[in-house]
């Protein structure tokens, strides 16, 4: 997920990229992705981008570049040894080259050795009555919404509001907040997108501050009063790896805390609202799931492998090296596109329908060392939403249509209006 400034000089090829990437940026674009990824994948598994870099297209070239020892992330190094290290300077996108998903072994490594799985069996046990009972508030206020006004947006009312409680509720970050930490969030963000403009790092500038402020204040009052939850756990680890350097230890417990927040949010909330969509969009759908709720999990991993969270991530050669046949030199870089990977029809038969028994295989939560951390609890709460939903609105539709931030890397839905 990085920023690579702007696009220039464009030859005849690169003019064909060029069209398809402002096309996806666009609200069109952002509505009706598939034939976007189907044309770029048309000109190959790689194709070069307009600023030197490769898009990947194809699952199996995607996966191997997501898997393999000799692909790394974009991380400081990389930035400080390339021909442009001015692209990095601003603050939002400085601030996140720190964060787990920037780093590479070793500190990547000893980073997640200390995290371990955050969400094992054991755990997601325990947190699943918590977010049982989020999802019914949440359902109330949808009912009620419903009744009073005959229509509600579920991106609003529900769907961006489950994550924000859940991950919220787990890290202790108290419930007058969470809109404060939503706002700044989808502020950030447009930092790792693929050509921020300069006005949307100032305005992630400004959210990265605040972001900072606030994780570095809920490291700071975890610290004056310790508890067994898991920020206190992660701040007696780096306490112990770090002794004698506090101030080590609060930076790293700051990028920590802020980036599981980001990391969660919107990508959680773009999977439950892409879901609901996905299954309202055709109302037979949405009715047989009812009538075969032990196929839940099928379908939220079917709209997790058709509309993926996040469209594209970047890594960099570690050597010279050939993927799909097309060379690639030391220290460039690629980006997988995970929406055009999981519509390869060498690997999903039928890509573009949503076919929730298909035996399908997707990369939206990555792969290899950098897997996300998350899946399990984005998982466990799209299956209780979608859960408690079918049972609790049998004839729910959908009113519109969605609508979509315009973006390229991080996917958001801003509203999705449902009726009874
Ligand atoms: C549907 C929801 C989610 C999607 C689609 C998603 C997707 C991803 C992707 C694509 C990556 C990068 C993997 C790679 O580079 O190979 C990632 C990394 C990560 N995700 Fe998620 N994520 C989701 C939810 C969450 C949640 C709920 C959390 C935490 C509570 C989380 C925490 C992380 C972390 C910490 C990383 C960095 C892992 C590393 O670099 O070692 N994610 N996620």
């Amino acid at each position: 997920m990085t920023a690579v400034g702007d696009i220039g000089g464009p030859t005849p090829d690169r003019r064909a990229v060029i069209s398809v990437l402002r096309r996806l940026r666009s609200p069109e674009g952002q509505r009706a992705p598939l034939p976007l990824w189907a044309e770029l994948r048309a000109m190959g598994d790689v194709v070069p981008a307009p600023w030197g870099g490769y898009f990947v297209t194809g699952f199996e070239a995607c996966s191997q570049v997501l898997r393999g020892r000799n692909w790394l992330v974009p991380d400081i190094a990389w930035q400080e040894r390339g021909p442009d290290p001015e692209r990095w300077e601003s603050l939002a996108t400085r601030e996140m080259s720190h964060v787990l998903s920037r780093l590479n072994a070793p500190a990547h490594t000893c980073q997640r050795r200390a995290l371990g799985n955050l969400f094992d069996r054991r755990i997601l046990e325990r947190m699943q009555p918590e977010v049982e009972e989020h999802v019914r508030h949440l359902l109330d206020d949808l009912d009620t919404t419903l009744r009073v006004h005959g229509e509600a947006d579920f991106v609003t009312i529900v769907g961006e509001q489950l994550p924000v409680r859940t991950v919220g509720h787990w890290l202790g970050i108290p419930t007058e907040d969470h809109a404060h930490i939503l706002d700044i969030t989808h502020r950030q963000v447009h930092a790792q997108e693929l050509l921020p403009t300069g006005s949307e790092l100032a305005v992630s500038a400004e959210a990265t501050r605040l972001l900072r402020t606030y994780f570095t204040d809920l490291v700071r009052q975890r610290r004056a009063r310790p508890g067994n939850d898991v920020v206190s756990g992660w701040i007696r680890h780096w306490d112990a790896e770090l002794p004698g350097d506090r101030e080590a230890a609060d930076r790293l417990l700051y990028y920590l805390t802020m980036f599981l927040t980001i990391a969660s949010l919107e990508t959680s909330a773009t999977l439950l609202s892409v879901a609901v969509w996905l299954l309202l969009e055709d109302p037979a759908r949405w009715d047989w799931l009812r009538r075969h709720p032990e196929h839940i999990d099928a379908a939220v991993d079917e709209a997790l492998r058709y509309d993926p969270p996040i469209h594209l991530n970047t890594r960099i050669a570690a050597d010279d090296t050939v993927l799909a046949g097309v060379p690639i030199a030391r220290d460039s870089m690629v980006h997988v596109l995970y929406g055009a990977a999981n519509h390869d029809p060498r690997r999903n038969e039928n890509p573009h329908a949503f076919d929730i028994l298909r035996p399908g295989a997707h990369l939206t939560f990555g792969g290899g060392a950098h897997y996300c951390l998350g899946a399990a609890l984005a998982r466990l709460e799209a299956r209780t939403l979608l859960t408690q939903m079918l049972d609790r609105f049998p004839g729910l539709k959908s009113a519109a249509a969605p609508t979509y931030a315009p973006r390229m890397v991080f996917r958001r839905l801003t509203s999705l209006k449902v009726t009874t």
